[in-house]
């Protein structure tokens, strides 16, 4: 027999669980659109001032898999299921090609979006774990670190491209 008390924590547990699971596949769903995003946007890119950004996109396109890759596992862990390309929800508007143009700076606007994003999905799901589930939390803080990188490489584009544009 169960008491009131331990269905109210199972109840609240299986909610938890729920929203983690929620936002573990939201997370995956970002990082698989952004490995097509950022795979295109690499191979799109023309030109020498663009060539440093499309070899940087095309080492992280490696990073944001892995990143995937670690969330599917931490799905399966909770035994959720690993969502396939229909149930993607692309939402990167920024980041889609624009025939005739391979403005890099148009495409680093569009990267920093989707890093600050990122950044920001794993700010909630570090938070969203606290004290309930620390493997979560532990995978994304570690995957935070690495957004965190990215969005300050892509910073420093910017900025450079800021002060090319001043001279
Ligand atoms: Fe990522
Ligand atoms: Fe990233």
């Amino acid at each position: 027999m169960t008491t009131a008390s331990e269905q109210r924590e199972r109840r609240a547990a299986k909610a938890g669980t729920d929203t983690i699971v929620e936002l573990l596949t939201r997370a995956y769903r970002m990082e698989m659109e952004t490995v097509a995003n950022y795979l295109a946007a690499s191979a799109n890119l023309d030109g020498i001032r663009a060539q440093e950004v499309a070899r940087a996109l095309a080492s992280d396109v490696g990073e944001e898999l892995d990143h995937a890759r670690r969330l599917a596992e931490r799905l399966r862990q909770l035994d959720a299921l690993v969502p396939g390309s229909l149930s993607l929800e692309p939402t990167q508007v920024s980041l889609q090609p624009d025939p005739g143009r391979t403005d890099v700076e148009q495409v680093v606007h569009g990267v920093l979006e989707a890093e600050e994003a990122a950044v920001a999905h794993y700010r909630e799901l570090i938070a969203e774990a606290d004290g309930f589930d620390w493997v979560t939390q532990d995978l994304a803080i570690s995957i935070l670190a690495e957004e965190e990188a990215h969005r300050r490489l892509f910073r420093s584009y910017l900025r450079e491209y800021d002060e090319g544009d001043s001279r």
